[in-house]
């Protein structure tokens, strides 16, 4: 059975993956809204994406004979100025997240929670994609510019994003 701490923290980080998922939904809302279908797919994806990962929590949890607790999500932004400014926010939030998951580790660390540190290291491995995935594109927007031609080029790219399911190997 977990223990009451790590299950507090593992239900905050429920709630955290669910707002960020709320957060690039928002994000997806935007760009419809500036007519941007491309950026707007991708930040579907991506929501679609940060659910999946407080299921893996949500089943975890259960599994480790924890109680689920779902509270309320804030709200999020919904306008920005820029499509990089977008993803300038995505690239911050993502290191926050990363912050966050390390937190979880060194919790489970000090409570001797080898399980939950294993678990873990699926996270951090992620983190380390997210934080790569928003880099690049904030670096690509920067060198190619976010209007005209660029923008539209860039549009395309990223409506090709189709969602693939995280692998089933922390099952
Ligand atoms: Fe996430
Ligand atoms: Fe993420």
């Amino acid at each position: 059975m977990i223990n009451k701490n790590l299950e507090k923290a593992i239900n905050d980080q429920i709630n955290a993956e669910l707002f960020s998922a709320y957060l690039y939904l928002s994000m997806s809302a935007y760009f419809e809204s500036v007519n941007l279908s491309g950026f707007a797919n991708w930040m579907r994806i991506q929501a679609q994406e940060e659910q999946s990962h407080a299921m893996k929590f949500f089943d975890y949890l259960n599994e480790r004979g924890g109680r689920v607790i779902l509270t309320d999500i804030v709200a999020s932004q919904s306008e920005w100025k820029s499509p990089i400014d977008v993803f300038k926010h995505v690239y911050s939030h993502e290191q926050k997240v990363t912050g966050l998951i390390n937190d979880l580790v060194d919790m489970a660390i000090k409570e001797n929670d080898h399980a939950s540190n294993n678990f873990l290291q699926w996270y951090v491995a992620e983190q380390v994609e997210e934080e790569a995935n928003a880099s690049a594109i904030v670096n690509k927007l920067e060198l190619m510019g976010d209007t005209g031609n660029a923008l539209f080029m860039m549009d395309q790219e990223l409506g090709k994003r189709v969602y693939a399911p995280p692998a089933a190997e922390a099952e």
